[in-house]
This record gives structure tokens, C-alpha cells and sequence, in this order.
């Protein structure tokens, strides 16, 4: 079978899905300057922008080449100039010389992109039946492809802002491996097994992970979470990188030549503390996050140290598809002890990729493609190891069990770390426990679980994200606070729009685009497209696409010349508009405070992503302002119980989603006024000492202690302003409702 026969049937939506992946590496570029991406800062790693006209030229050769035979190239010599290893092909630029390519520049690879994307939509458009089939299943080769290069488009630009002294931020929002609060490590038994390995046809996979086989697993024992940084600094400093017969030979060679003392990007200033370089910049070693920018050597020498070893790819992928919410998982760095119920594993997937033991060989009777696509994985078969799990950089539907990544031993580039396993023979010197093949959480639902078993675990404070108050239930409850007499918000705003208006609508913006950003029902949107007589398209962005959906073909019913165009995304993430909007001046709008609702760090983070989005263009976006508290405390805690009940409805959701067993009577709502940080925050206080289970997990609860779950800031027109400022923007005007305090700025980029 060739890897295209032994794709799955593609959804209806491959168009949906090839923009969204074309269009997340745009967005992953945009966060830096042109002179940013033609950093080339060793081999191994490879400017911004050749990684954006790579994956182009990918769909160019193996699609419209291929298929379109009117299709005329961009290029004829970019053929070359982007081929990065396909001999069937022809010759390659050589890749240590990528960084000297300031030609072509970044608007003319985006340029080619859009030339490409332009040919794959209409040939896809085009075609049909099996033909169509057979097209669409090239193009998810080219997505799964153009994910692999998003991840190398961070791992390779932080290792160029690595080597610059100003430890320059890619962003300050990317993710980093998450830390969990480091329990003593216990290992999970499991006994002698024959079990089958490799891709089980669920869904895509790339060729090395097939064919499916048996393998023979041998008593052992694996480590329920990853090695942290604070056990590495032990192995620092009983001399590991000064033993070397704790190494491999070419490990200890590799160590000397590079003098290798500490992880990459690790760095210690006379007397200070360690620090490390992320995506956000220099930032303090964080001693229980996982070990992360280690090669294999490293994690081999420090698995010798601690009497222990690294797993076989066999061993961690029997043990990885026992994980219940395996999928888009970020680690639950959980503090509590693993009921007997859960596998206990932790961090298995989305925190670092795990060294394994394993040379990256062939799977029985594996045979590698015919043609160039052949070229993909087979003949790297070799001086190489395989690492599993996917990092924090791995785009998250991009991950899975069977999923084999593989990298020289040497390198220490990527999110790499280690989590130990242990030889049936050093079993009983450690603490146990068996290893239960029970699922409590579909799927679906994995990143809330995480989320929540994550929230429920820390510790003083127990928290859970507001974000998750909006299930359908809570979605109509907040509706019904909107309507409360104490909930001042959607009175005031509204109140102070009115006198905003004449002055928007004299602004005179010639064929705008309004951008919305959490839509919702486009309620408050009908205002301002009432009374802007220049606003001539809609881009109302929503998480929810029923919501997102309804709301866009209601508004388009309503204002026939409008042009509406939903964006189905998560707001808070960079995005980019829609190509044929360019040109047109864009006009933000962010109603209702929901800015309060984010961290400082959140929400210098939305504006400054809203900034790149609009370009040039306004934001108008409303603010609750400081007042009294009473008044606060009120909105807060209606007379009707709509709010306490939106905020206990969170429990509901939990036991219902994530099959808990929390008793809902045993809380209540409080909302309290945090004068030092300027907020209301909304707790689930319990009534009594109580313990209860979330997806297997038990949690105790002391009489009174407190689920935190929202805040709400309340700014002052300065403070917003300096919030606003730090994000690049100038305040053009602001208006304030006296009574209750509200205010709506319009925002011009600075
Ligand atoms: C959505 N957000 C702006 C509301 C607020 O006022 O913070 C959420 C809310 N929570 C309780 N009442 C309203």
C-alpha cells in the first residue's frame, strides 16, 4: 500500500482545513520582522521565511505540477531553490547557505503562497470523484508536512534569538512545557506482554508508523511524569558532565568538543541563578517544569546516573494509548497521588518530546513509497533515535501515540527531554503500582480535563478557567445576567456608545472592514453597522461555529450589502484576515469588558495580537472602570441567584463531561472584591469538608475553602491607557459613562 491508499476518506472540508493550516503559518511568521526571518543560525535550522516557501513549493511539486498541466510555476527557479532533500526532484540549494537568501523577501513568499493556494483551491475546486479523492489525499500529506515545519519555524527561530545578547521574545504568549509540581516519581508496572504497535488506521499517519505489528515487551517499569529541571541541576551538580563513564563513547566526545556543562540555552551570570531561553525570552530556570533542549547523549548520561534507563519507543507507546485523554493534552501537572483507577501516567503527550532508547529502524516489512514522496521518512532510517510524546510546540491535532519523530543523538534544538523507565530487575527497590487500562474522559474533552484536573490540583488556591463558565447552559444564564438590574455592564455600555457614535460615525473610513472579536450572537454589533455608514464588510470572530454560524447568517439577512465572512477561531490566538480584505482600513470591536476577564499579561497579549491583526487600523473596545464596592459586589451576587447559579454550573458540567461526583449543593457562589488587584473575583466556596472524584481523580475540600473561578478587572481610564500603550496603541478618544463607571476607548495604532 502506498501512504496515499492508506489515508482515511477526508472530510468534506479539506478546503477548510488547507486554509486554516496555510494560513496558521502565516500567522506563526507574522509575530516576527523580515530581517527576523532570514536568521539562519546554524545547519540544522532554517530561516522563517524559506520554511514558509518551502511548504509551498511542497503543494507546487507534488500537486499542480503533478496534476494541473496548465499550471505555470511562480518561479521556474525557486524548483531549486526550495527543494530541501528530494533527490527524484533534482539538485538542492545547499541548506547551510539558506540564510544568505535575503532574495526572495518575505512579501514576495507570501506573494508565492498565495499564487499556490490560489491553484491548489481552484484544482481541488475542480476536480471530482476519485480524482478529487486522490488530490485531497496529497494535500493532507502537505498539511501534515507544513505542521512539521510549524514547529521548526519556533525551534529554529529561538535558537537564533538564543545567540543574540538582547534575548529577544518571539512572543510573549507561546507555550512552554508546563511544570508540575514534582511528587516523588513512581514508576508503573507492567508485566511481560505481547501487544500491537504502529498506526491503527484511525485517522492520518505518516508511512513510519506502519506496518501495524506485535511486539514482545518485557517486565518493566516507566516513570509517570518527565525528568524536571530541579533533578537535573542534582545531576549538574554531582558532576554528570564531568563523569565520563557515565556517557557513551561518542556521547562523552560530543560532550568535550562542545563542552557541554548544562542544557542548551541554559545560562548562569557571576553568582545568579540559572536562566533559560524560551519563545518569551530569558526567563529563570523553573526547577519542577521538565528538562527540556537536552540530546540523547545528555539524556542517557543522566538515566545511567540516576540507576535507571530511557524507554523503548515500544514500551512508551504501549503505555502512551492507555492514557484516557491522550490527544490535545497538555501536561496536569498534578499534585496528588494517582487514585489505583487512572493509568497515573503524566506528560505524556505535549509537554517535550521523550528520548527513547530506540534507533529509528524500520518496522517489519515496511517499504518506503515509490516515487519522491518516498523520500519522506524511510531513507533517514538510520544514526538516529526516536522520540515520541510531541512538545509544546507540536501542533495539537498533530499528535498521537504511534506518532514517531526521530533526530540525530547529538541534537539538542528541539523541545527534547526524558522520562526514565526501569529494568524488571530494579523493580522491587521501587514503589508501585500496576498499570489499569481504564479510559474515564472521551476524548473530546481532553484539554478540560486537563485543564481542570490541572486547576483542582494547585495548590494554595484551587482555580478553574472562566472560559469554561460558557457551556450552552451557561451561555443562556449569562444572557439572563445581562438582563439583571444589578449587571450595570450591558446598560452602561451601551449608554456611552450612544455618545461615542457621532464621533465614529464623522470618522468617514472609506469601505472598512469590522472586525468583532468574540461575537457571540452579534448582539451589540447591530449599533454600530446601524449608524457607520462606511463599514462595508463583517469578520465576526467566535469560538463557538454554531454560535459564530447563526449569528453571521442573521446579520447578513439583516444588512443585505454587507459582506460577512465568520472566523471560526480562538480570538486570543494571532490570526490573519482574509486575503481579499486587504487594502480595506480594519475597525476592531471588543464590547462588554471581556478584556477584565484576561490577566494583565492576557490582555497586553490580545491587544497587541488585535494590533498586527488590524494593521493600521482602530480598535473600539469597552471597559469597566473602577467603583463602589457595593455596586461591584451587587453585579456580582444578584438578588435572583443567576449568577451564583452561572457559577455553579461549572460543577455540573464537570461531573456531567468529565464524570465527577461533585456534590453541587455542598457549594456556593461568592463574589468577592480584591482591592489590591483591582477585581472581582468569583469562588465556589465549600460548605463543608468534602472529597469527591473528577475524571477518577479525588480531591478533598476543607470547610471554606474556595474554587477560584473569574476575575473581573476594573481599570481606571489611566491605567488603561498605560495597558493599551505597552501594547503599541494610542488612546484616539474615550468616552465614560458617569454612573455606573463604563467607558469605551477607541484605540489607534501607534
Ligand atoms: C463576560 N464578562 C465580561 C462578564 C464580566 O462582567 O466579567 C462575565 C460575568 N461574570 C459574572 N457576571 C458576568
Amino acid at each position: 500500500m502506498s501512504v496515499a491508499e492508506r489515508l482515511p476518506d477526508l472530510s468534506p472540508d479539506c478546503l477548510q482545513s488547507f486554509s486554516r493550516v496555510r494560513d496558521d503559518s502565516v500567522a506563526l511568521a507574522a509575530h516576527v520582522s523580515a530581517e527576523d526571518q532570514m536568521l539562519q543560525s546554524m545547519p540544522d535550522a532554517s530561516p522563517m521565511k524559506w520554511h514558509l516557501a518551502h511548504t509551498t513549493w511542497f503543494f507546487e511539486v507534488f500537486l499542480l505540477e503533478a496534476f494541473d498541466p496548465r499550471y505555470q510555476p511562480f518561479n521556474e527557479r525557486y524548483r531549486y531553490l526550495f527543494n530541501s532533500y528530494y533527490q527524484t526532484i533534482g539538485a538542492q540549494f545547499p541548506r547551510p547557505s539558506r540564510g544568505v537568501l535575503s532574495r526572495p523577501g518575505v512579501s514576495e513568499i507570501l506573494e508565492y503562497r498565495r499564487h499556490v493556494d490560489r491553484h491548489v483551491q481552484a484544482l481541488l475546486g475542480a476536480a471530482g470523484g476519485e480524482q478529487r479523492r486522490k488530490l485531497e489525499r496529497l494535500v493532507t500529506i502537505g498539511l501534515n508536512h507544513e505542521q512539521q515545519h510549524q514547529e521548526l519555524m519556533l525551534t529554529d527561530i529561538l535558537h537564533g534569538f538564543a545567540q543574540n545578547p538582547l534575548a529577544p521574545a518571539y512572543t510573549a504568549w507561546r507555550p512552554a512545557p508546563s511544570s508540575a509540581v514534582a511528587q516523588q516519581m513512581r514508576y508503573l508496572e507492567v508485566d511481560e506482554d505481547l501487544v500491537m504497535l504502529g498506526h491503527d488506521d484511525d485517522g492520518f499517519s505518516f508511512d513510519n508508523e506502519y506496518p501495524r505489528h506485535k511486539a514482545l515487551l518485557q517486565r518493566h517499569g516507566l516513570a509517570d511524569r518527565l525528568v524536571t529541571n530541579r533533578e537535573w541541576l542534582s545531576f549538574m551538580e554531582a558532576g554528570g558532565y564531568e563523569t565520563p563513564t557515565l556517557w557513551l563513547s561518542d556521547g562523552w566526545a560530543c560532550r568535550q568538543a562542545e563542552n557541554w556543562q548544562a542544557p542548551l540555552y541554559w545560562q548562569q551570570e557571576d553568582g545568579a541563578g540559572w536562566t533559560s531561553m524560551g519563545l518569551a525570552g530569558r526567563h529563570p530556570v523553573e526547577l519542577d517544569a521538565p528538562v527540556v533542549h537536552i540530546s540523547y547523549y545528555e539524556a542517557d548520561a543522566f538515566a545511567r546516573w540516576a540507576g535507571r534507563r530511557l524507554p523503548t519507543e515500544m514500551e512508551w507507546e504501549a503505555a502512551a494509548r492507555t492514557v484516557p485523554v491522550a490527544g490535545n493534552l497538555r501536561s496536569t501537572g498534578l499534585l496528588r497521588p494517582q487514585p489505583a483507577t487512572g493509568s497515573g501516567l503524566r506528560q505524556m503527550f505535549g509537554d517535550v518530546w521523550e528520548w527513547t532508547q530506540s534507533a529509528y529502524a524500520p518496522y517489519p516489512g515496511y517499504k518506503a513509497d515509490d516515487g519522491a514522496i518516498g523520500e519522506y521518512n524511510g531513507k533517514f532510517m538510520i544514526n538516529q533515535m526516536v522520540l515520541r510524546g510531541g512538545s509544546c510546540v507540536t501542533p495539537d491535532d498533530h499528535i498521537r501515540a504511534s506518532y514517531r519523530n526521530f533526530f540525530q543523538p547529538h541534537q539538542r534544538w528541539q523541545f527534547s527531554g526524558l522520562r526514565l523507565a526501569a529494568d524488571a530487575a530494579d523493580l522491587d527497590s521501587l514503589s508501585w503500582q500496576s498499570f489499569p487500562r481504564e479510559q474515564s474522559v472521551s476524548a473530546e474533552h481532553a484539554g478540560f480535563a486537563a485543564d481542570v484536573l490541572k486547576g483542582l490540583s494547585s495548590s494554595p488556591q484551587k482555580t478553574l478557567s472562566s472560559k469554561y463558565l460558557y457551556d450552552p447552559e451557561g451561555s443562556r444564564l449569562f444572557e439572563d445576567i445581562c438582563d439583571l438590574p444589578e449587571y450595570y455592564v450591558p446598560g452602561a455600555e451601551r449608554a456611552v456608545m450612544a455618545q461615542a457614535l457621532p464621533y465614529l460615525a464623522a470618522l468617514d473610513l472609506e469601505r472598512a472592514v469590522l472586525v468583532e472579536f468574540g461575537s457571540g450572537a452579534s448582539v451589540k454589533t447591530r449599533q454600530l453597522l446601524d449608524q457607520l455608514p462606511w463599514i462595508a464588510s463583517y469578520v465576526p470572530i467566535d469560538i463557538s461555529d454554531a454560535h459564530l454560524s447563526a449569528a453571521a447568517a442573521s446579520i447578513a439577512e439583516a444588512y443585505p450589502a454587507l459582506e460577512v465572512r465568520p472566523l471560526a477561531k480562538d480570538f486570543t490566538q494571532p490570526l490573519t484576515l482574509p486575503d481579499e480584505m486587504a487594502g480595506q482600513p480594519a475597525f476592531g470591536f471588543f464590547p462588554g469588558s471581556t478584556i477584565g476577564n484576561f490577566t494583565p499579561e492576557e490582555a497586553t497579549g490580545f491587544l497587541a495580537n488585535a494590533r498586527r491583526l488590524l494593521a493600521g487600523g482602530r480598535l473600539l473596545i469597552g471597559v469597566d472602570l473602577r467603583k463602589d464596592q457595593h455596586v461591584l459586589e451587587a453585579a456580582y451576587d444578584d438578588s435572583q441567584g443567576v449568577t451564583a447559579a452561572f457559577n455553579l454550573n461549572l460543577l455540573t458540567r464537570i461531573n456531567r463531561e468529565l464524570a465527577g461526583t461533585i456534590p453541587v449543593g455542598k457549594f456556593r457562589h461568592r463574589a468577592i472584591w480584591n482591592a489590591g488587584k483591582s477585581r472581582i473575583e468569583m469562588h465556589l466556596e465549600s460548605r463543608e469538608a468534602q472529597s469527591f472524584t473528577v475524571a477518577g481523580q479525588r480531591f478533598t475540600l476543607l470547610a471554606g475553602e474556595t474554587i477560584h473561578t473569574e476575575n473581573s478587572h476594573k481599570f481606571s481610564v489611566e491605567q488603561f491607557t498605560a495597558l493599551c500603550e505597552k501594547a503599541g496603541w494610542q488612546v484616539e478618544q474615550h468616552w465614560v459613562n458617569p454612573m455606573p463607571e463604563f467607558a469605551v476607548f477607541l484605540l489607534a495604532d501607534g
